[in-house]
């Protein structure tokens, strides 16, 4: 699918996200896992999260779904999964791959894992290996660390005690995970404090687990217990209607009940410091733990900032949106310690880097981030996401502000996170500024 953009004259009004997507996977699968019935609402129903239910399906367990985000999860307990008759494709999602991996290397039986060309490529020994050392069997392409991968479960697996290269939520989360199967306690550190959705959704499912600073701890033992889980909306998501609402002059834009658990609100710091007009409301807290927020930016001149350290994880998936309000920002805008974004859904400092300039951006691609020249007025052009939806949605929001209409390719992919989004910006324009291509 292709999108034709047309710059704005305004954009105002209040929208909703859909569910943040790390949180609906989660409680998909701690559902699956827990005695007793989870009931979600507010589910992310874009393609990677649906997948993580069809994985969960294939699993044995019984999900019904009730309503638009509203799914009945019929728990198993921690011994009822059952061996899938089938390969699990696991599509574009390396949430849904990874998280499972830790789930399986506790099952008495095998299965495997795939994904689409995107998630074939990326890095999957991180969670392999350390799995193996807890007794794991994983092997696959690439010497065991590319999908397809067969994972052979054992248990009880060995209690671990790791220290993660990478400040991953998907490498912490699988290991804690494979923890419920363990003969003793596993705890993961991390060089810096990633998500902790899991460590926060697994205690309200009454799961012994300990946070100390960087350090997660999960004692096994306890069987999980099913609860009402009340998803609030990406931040993710929101990102790129905030930006859109910062670099369009006169705009005013509220998103509603926006997830603001403090590991993920990064961005909002960064774009408070390049002078965002950036106001906080109260929404209803999201369950299981999770803080949420309404938020109103209004179009704002920004500048630059530096970002990099502890910060990284902490917008780790708002760098493409970032990378756009950069490029309209006064100064110099550099982004370090960034490598991880170069296994995402693509090389997204390549991609931003490669996209932008097209646009006439002045970016320079750094082995660990970006540097943005800002200031200047983007140009409308020919572009594409490379398959990677929060490419396709940045690209989009630049397009909204660059002088002269810009065409997106490969945009299909928009419906793994936020299927409504072109609907969304057309509602804040006032105007179907963002249309298919035949
Ligand atoms: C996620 C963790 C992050 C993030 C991804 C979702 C999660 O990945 O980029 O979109 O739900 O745990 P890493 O754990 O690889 O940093």
């Amino acid at each position: 699918m292709t999108l034709q953009v047309t710059p704005v004259r305004r954009l105002e009004g209040v929208v909703e996200v859909p569910g943040d997507k790390s949180i609906s996977h989660r409680a998909a699968l701690f559902g699956g896992l827990a005695k007793g019935q989870t009931e979600i609402t507010g589910f992310l129903e874009g393609e990677d999260c649906l997948g993580t239910i069809g994985a969960v399906r294939a699993l044995g367990v019984e999900v019904a779904r009730r309503g638009p985000g509203h799914y009945l999860v019929d728990g198993v307990g921690l011994s009822g999964l059952r061996e899938p008759d089938d390969v699990i494709d696991c599509g574009n999602s390396g949430t849904t791959a990874r998280l499972l991996m830790g789930i399986l290397a506790g099952q008495p039986f095998w299965t495997v894992l795939t994904g689409d060309d995107s998630l074939r490529r990326r890095p999957m020994s991180r969670v392999a290996e350390p799995l193996r050392r807890m007794g794991a069997t994983v092997v696959g392409r690439g010497g065991g660390g590319r999908l397809p991968l067969a994972v052979g479960g054992a248990r009880p697996l060995r209690a671990l005690t790791y220290a993660s290269p990478v400040a991953s939520a998907q490498v912490k989360t699988a290991l804690v995970l494979a923890g419920l199967w363990a003969d003793g306690a596993v705890t993961v550190t991390e060089p810096a404090v990633s998500r902790d959705h899991t460590e926060r959704m697994l205690a309200a499912f009454g799961a012994r687990i300990h946070v100390e600073r960087r350090s997660v701890t999960i004692t096994p033992g306890d069987e999980l217990r099913g609860q009402p889980v009340a998803v609030p909306g990406d931040i993710s998501s929101a990102a790129f209607l905030l930006v859109a609402g910062l670099i369009v002059p006169g705009a005013r834009v509220t998103v509603r009940n926006v997830g603001a658990n403090p590991t993920r609100t990064g961005l909002l710091d960064v774009l408070s410091a390049m002078g965002a007009t950036l106001a906080f409301g109260t929404a209803g807290g999201g369950g299981a733990g999770e803080p949420a927020c309404d938020l109103t930016v209004t179009g704002s001149p920004l500048r630059a900032a530096t970002v990099g350290g502890d910060l990284i994880p902490r917008l780790i998936d708002e760098v493409p949106a970032l990378a756009v309000a950069a490029c309209l920002a006064e100064g110099v805008t550099r982004i370090r310690d960034a490598a991880e974004l170069r296994v995402k859904e693509s090389d997204r400092i390549r991609a931003i880097a490669t996209e932008l300039a097209r646009m006439g951006a002045e970016i320079t691609e750094l082995p660990d981030g970006l540097e943005i020249r800002g200031g200047r007025r983007l140009r409308g052009a020919a572009v594409s996401s490379g398959g990677d939806h929060r490419m396709a949605m940045a690209l989009v929001v630049a397009g909204l502000v660059a002088e002269g209409p810009s065409v997106v390719a490969d945009t299909a992919c928009i419906a793994t996170s936020f299927p409504e989004f072109p609907a969304a910006i057309n509602a804040l324009a006032g105007a179907a500024c963002v249309t298919e291509r035949p």
